[in-house]
């Protein structure tokens, strides 16, 4: 049974355990600058940003973007972590195809420098405050594409906090398959005491066996016991697919690792099931039938619209036929552009892989998760 969600406690802005409030996230028409193949499967596009939205597309290692894409007729939104550290005036996302995947076959196939795509400013929880003035140790696993916000993190830790220091365990299934090889033997180069890099093939046989093979439940204790050992480091970020993510995390649990300790990003839960485009599926409320009434604000703008109780329609989808300036990307519960703060009434959330156990404590919901269980309901984007 899917959690039911209250309006969360009203704690003012200011208070210490206040989570940051967020920039709006909006789309704005980016030039691409550059695309580089890192892969025979990937590749890296450089976005240029003018001067005027540099404010806009300021981010922390680690968060993403969402692209929006008008794909054979149909308007496409997909996220992608940025893979550099913070540099003025660009914004660098790397894109691996998923075999039969629309977009990032698309993108592998026609973007090229002079394209002009739209382009949310970044978002995202997958980061952490680095400091010069701390010693940390951050680990991080990842498998493929789940690299890439890894790739910026290590950067920015290893530049900015010269007494910290970072391990890498990365799983692809060749070297030839594997996306920064030589960024991360670079950086490995320039810091060989901060860095520990360890690449794991699943299709390649590597000198120690622990390198080779797919990373199951006793190969990572293994990795846990030799490699990586859990009462040594201070932060994980895990980023991949669903089963690694899980994995992992159940596997750092037994270990002892707090859950507060763990952040983790999920590129995809598996499951196709997606809509489509800025409008939300169509909804028919039958004449005189019950319907919920949603309202809500975005951009200090409060609009109201309603839906059929037997509709069970996500908030999202029936927000988005009054205003198709809602913000949302993957619709799957995964990347948290959708996040609102319930401010009255019930809904009962279908998934959640985006949201941190304090932002539903203080009443964040995923919108396009959430269906409404009162009457009324309404909820604020701009908080
Ligand atoms: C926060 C976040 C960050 C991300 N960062 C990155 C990143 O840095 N790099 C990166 O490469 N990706 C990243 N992703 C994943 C990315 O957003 C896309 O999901 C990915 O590129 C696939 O999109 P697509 O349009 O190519 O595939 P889709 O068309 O969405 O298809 C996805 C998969 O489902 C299958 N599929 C589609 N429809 C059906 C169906 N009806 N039945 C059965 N199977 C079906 C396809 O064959 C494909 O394998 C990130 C995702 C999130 C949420
Ligand atoms: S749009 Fe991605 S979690 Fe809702």
């Amino acid at each position: 049974m899917a959690p039911v969600v209250d309006a969360g406690p009203d704690v003012p802005a200011d208070s210490a355990t206040a989570i940051p409030t967020r920039r709006r996230a909006r789309f704005h028409r980016l030039v691409v600058r550059q695309v580089r193949r890192l892969t025979e499967d990937s590749i890296e596009v450089t976005f240029e940003v003018p001067i005027e939205l540099a404010d806009d597309y300021g981010y922390d290692p680690g968060q993403y973007v969402a692209i929006r894409a008008t794909v054979d007729g149909t308007e496409l939104r997909r996220s992608y972590s940025i893979c550099s550290a913070p540099v003025p005036g660009e914004i660098r996302v790397a894109i691996k195809r998923d075999l039969g995947g629309r977009f990032s076959s698309w993108a592998m196939e026609n973007l090229a420098a002079g394209a002009e795509l739209d382009v949310m400013s970044p978002e995202g929880n997958f980061t952490t405050d680095i400091s010069a003035d701390v010693a940390r140790h951050y680990a991080a696993i990842a498998a493929g594409s789940g690299v890439t916000p890894v790739v910026a993190l290590a950067h920015s830790v290893l530049e900015k906090s010269p007494h910290s220091q970072f391990t890498v365990v990365y799983s692809n299934r060749t070297a030839l398959d594997t996306m920064f090889l030589e960024e991360l033997a670079d950086l490995k180069d320039k810091f060989p005491a901060r860095l520990a890099l360890h690449h794991v093939l699943t299709r390649e046989t590597r000198s120690s066996p622990l390198l080779s093979g797919r990373i199951d439940h006793e190969k990572l204790q293994s990795i846990l016991s030799l490699l990586v050992m859990p009462e040594t480091v201070d932060e994980w970020f895990i980023c991949g697919p669903f089963e690694l993510v899980q994995l992992c995390r159940d596997t750092l649990a037994e270990a002892g690792v707090a859950a507060g300790d763990i952040r983790y990003e999920l590129f995809t839960t598996g499951e196709p099931t997606r809509p489509e485009g800025s409008h939300g599926r169509p909804v028919a409320v039958a004449p005189g039938g019950a319907v919920h009434s949603i309202t809500f604000t975005l951009d200090g703008r409060a609009s109201t619209v309603t839906t059929p109780v037997h509709g069970r329609e996500s908030v999202l989808n029936a927000a988005l036929r009054v205003r198709p300036d809602v913000p949302f990307a993957c619709a799957g519960g995964v990347c948290g552009t959708c996040r609102a703060k319930l401010v009255t009434g019930t809904v009962e959330m279908e998934e959640n892989f985006a949201l941190e156990p304090e932002e539903l404590e203080r009443g964040y919901v995923l919108t396009c998760q959430s269906m409404p269980t009162s009457d009324a309901v309404s909820v604020d984007y701009d908080v």
